[in-house]
């Protein structure tokens, strides 16, 4: 354990310093994903046991449903080190090269946003993976010589929002692949509640659920709502919190029952009135929203898809029933931009 080595705030990607105190340390602390949880434990367990080290697992799932605190707290399970790397920075093989060296034996390599590898950086894993070896060409033209080096065994926890664009070889590399579903309100709530016990937030179930039903499934959300809740009881109810405060407080965010924020809202109302109700390409909404294509993909359309308000069709996204009535009865978009 004392080797563990603390990843920076930045990489971890907890811009305000609470999300360090509300991220679970250990396993036993996570709350819902029962299944994935219980065959990590399994295989954690096991590896410890045979005191081999685990096999490569990749965590799938839309944002802030916890592929970052599982990673995290894997290397905590096994008594070993971590090293974090992301997708995006890792250009050139050069740049996976330390932390391959770096790697102590059964330690955890983790790379987040791995789909954003490019293939030649992908290929370089390979045999690190595979084998525990890399090829360092060293030279060029006919002088060039391939050195072959041998690693520790490690783990690679590689962290994706897109399973879709990895490659087969680089998916079929990892020995266990979970995919992160949604969290039910009860679990939430739980969530909600213990955050609230760490954040010294006077709370009671009732309030916990309501916030947990407007966070879109999502952990992240749930905690973020919670600390909205706290500023405004802060500085508007002298630090009360109750329903009618919560309620008030997530209303005032332009968050719905469903646990929509305005974007998210604007989204199905562009699709709705610009688009009479669809199939439209994704280009063309994230063009008229003046947003990104990957921010829809990633932190608006899953939830959406999921609850059924849209559906994917080979000619473009559409509104369904279900998406219409929801905007019969929210009230207007707000923000232009997603809130978190
Ligand atoms: N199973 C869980 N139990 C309790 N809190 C969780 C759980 N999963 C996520 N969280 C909370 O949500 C936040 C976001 O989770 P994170 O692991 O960063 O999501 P991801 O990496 O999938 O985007 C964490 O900081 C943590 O506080
Ligand atoms: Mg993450």
């Amino acid at each position: 354990m004392s080797e563990f080595r603390e990843p920076s705030i930045e990489s971890m990607e907890d811009s305000q310093p609470e999300d360090r105190v509300l991220r679970p340390q250990r396993l036993e602390e996570m709350i819902g994903q029962q299944d994935v949880h219980e065959r990590l434990a399994i295989a954690i367990d096991a590896a410890r046991k045979r005191s081999e080290p685990l096999g490569h697992i990749l965590l799938d799932g839309p944002p802030g449903l916890g592929k970052t605190t599982f990673a995290t707290c894997i290397p905590r399970e096994l008594g070993t080190s971590l090293q974090i790397a992301s997708g995006a920075a890792l250009g050139a093989p050069k740049d996976l090269l330390p932390y391959l060296t770096n790697a102590g034996e059964s330690s955890v390599l983790f790379i987040d946003e791995i789909h954003r590898l490019p293939i030649a950086v992908e290929e370089f894993l390979y045999p690190a993976m595979e084998d525990f070896r890399i090829d360092i060409i060293l030279g060029d033209g006919m002088s060039a010589r391939t050195i072959n080096m041998p690693l520790q065994p490690f783990t690679l926890v590689g962290a994706t929002t897109r399973a879709g664009l990895l490659s087969a070889p680089l998916r079929d590399r990892f020995v266990v692949r979970e995919h992160l579903d949604y969290y039910s309100v009860s679990e939430l709530a739980k969530i909600v509640f213990r955050s609230a016990g760490k954040l010294d937030m006077p709370m009671d179930d009732e309030t916990a659920t309501e916030i947990a039903g407007r966070s879109r499934g999502t952990p992240r959300l749930a905690n973020n709502r919670l600390r909205w809740v706290r500023d405004y009881s802060t500085s508007r109810a002298n630090r009360l919190v109750d329903l009618e405060i919560a309620r008030t407080a997530l209303e005032m965010q332009g968050i719905d029952e469903l646990g929509l924020d305005g974007f998210d809202r604007r989204y199905l109302e562009t699709l709705q009135r610009v688009f009479g109700g669809g199939p439209a390409g994704i280009e063309a909404i994230a063009h008229t929203m003046s947003t990104a294509v990957d921010t829809l993909e990633d932190d608006v359309e899953p939830f959406l898809l999921r609850y059924e308000l849209i559906v994917r069709t080979p000619r473009g996204r559409r509104l369904t029933e279900r998406g219409e009535a929801h905007l019969g009865d929210a009230p207007p978009s707000g923000p232009q931009q997603k809130l978190f």
